[in-house]
């Protein structure tokens, strides 16, 4: 099957996991010996699986459901990412509880934090959902290699030649190893289903105490409808050479079993048989739909 090997002009590999061009090589190899904190908390995802929500969800947790300031801050400034440090940030001299968001697998990740230190709440999507959000995103974003046509974006999934690799490499990695780790997982599913308990999970998973109210209050503006406003969440003041806002919008549809109004029975089938080859050994469940 044709995948096309992606173009060294958006990606570059290092230990067999593509990145962005805009890290480097220097910063990625640098992350085994970075210090964790105890404090620090780490939102972990394959690309689009709900990373922003989560970090939306969380900078609201923290701050008690106010914005205290930080809704004028762009969510990079609040929660950076750690392998992107595109603003070249001190992150050791960053205020605590210091949050990041990562999408690097399990064997790229600090030591320390293999070492139980530190926070992760690692978030899944079903891939179906994943892929269909990636292939639009890539029209957008002029940062990621657009595939010609949602055929060739599958397959490059499929053969993990797309940013952050294999999905069930991912997956399998961090739920492999989740003993190393102080994790919560959770899924985009279960989220969407039930965005109030997600909220409360998180609190608990972070001994945050918050009120009624402060929960109803995070609850309301995580929802996708008023995140949809929210210039911030959707990136609206990255540059038109990164992010092209006429081809789309960041916070595109927001469901479950979006994979449905895109794939033909054909290319669902196809993605089955190369998910049942590869799913086995994974210890998860997948909701395809809601
Ligand atoms: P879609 O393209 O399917 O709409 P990430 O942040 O990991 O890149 O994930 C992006 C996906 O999460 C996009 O999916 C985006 O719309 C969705 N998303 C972001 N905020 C959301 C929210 N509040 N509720 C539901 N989905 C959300």
């Amino acid at each position: 099957r044709l995948t096309m090997e992606p173009s060294k002009e958006f990606m570059f590999k290092y230990k067999g996991f593509y990145f962005g061009v805009n890290t480097s090589v220097e910063h990625v190899a640098s992350l085994e010996n970075f210090e964790i904190k105890d404090s620090d908390i780490f939102i972990a995802t394959y690309p689009k699986s709900g990373t922003v929500w989560t970090q939306n969800i969380l900078s609201l947790i923290l701050h008690e459901g106010h914005r205290n300031g930080t809704e004028d801050m762009e969510l990079m400034d609040r929660i950076p990412w750690l392998e992107y440090n595109i603003k070249n940030k001190d992150f050791a001299s960053l205020p605590l509880p210091r949050v990041f968001a990562t999408h690097l697998p399990y064997y790229l990740l600090p030591r320390d934090l293999r070492n139980k230190r530190g926070r992760i709440i690692y978030i899944t999507r079903n891939p179906k959902d994943v892929v269909v959000s990636y292939y639009h995103f890539s029209k957008y974003m002029n940062i990621v290699e657009e595939a010609p046509d949602f055929n060739t974006c599958m397959e490059r999934f499929l053969a993990g030649k797309v940013l952050a690799s294999s999905w069930f490499d991912h997956v399998a990695g961090w739920y492999g190893h989740a003993e190393d780790f102080n994790i919560l997982f959770l899924t985009y599913e279960d989220m969407k289903k039930d965005l109030r308990s997600a909220v409360l999970k998180i609190c608990n998973f972070l001994g945050k105490k918050l009120s009624e109210e402060e929960i109803e209050s995070i609850v309301r503006q995580a929802t996708f409808e008023n995140m949809k406003k929210d210039p911030r969440a959707n990136y609206e003041n990255l540059p038109d050479d990164i992010a092209d806002k006429k081809k789309g919008r960041f916070l595109r549809k927001g469901t479950v079993g979006d994979w449905k109004n895109m794939m033909t029975v054909a290319q669902s089938e196809r993605f089955d048989e190369v998910l049942n080859e590869k799913i086995k050994t994974l210890p998860i469940k997948i909701t395809w739909d809601i």
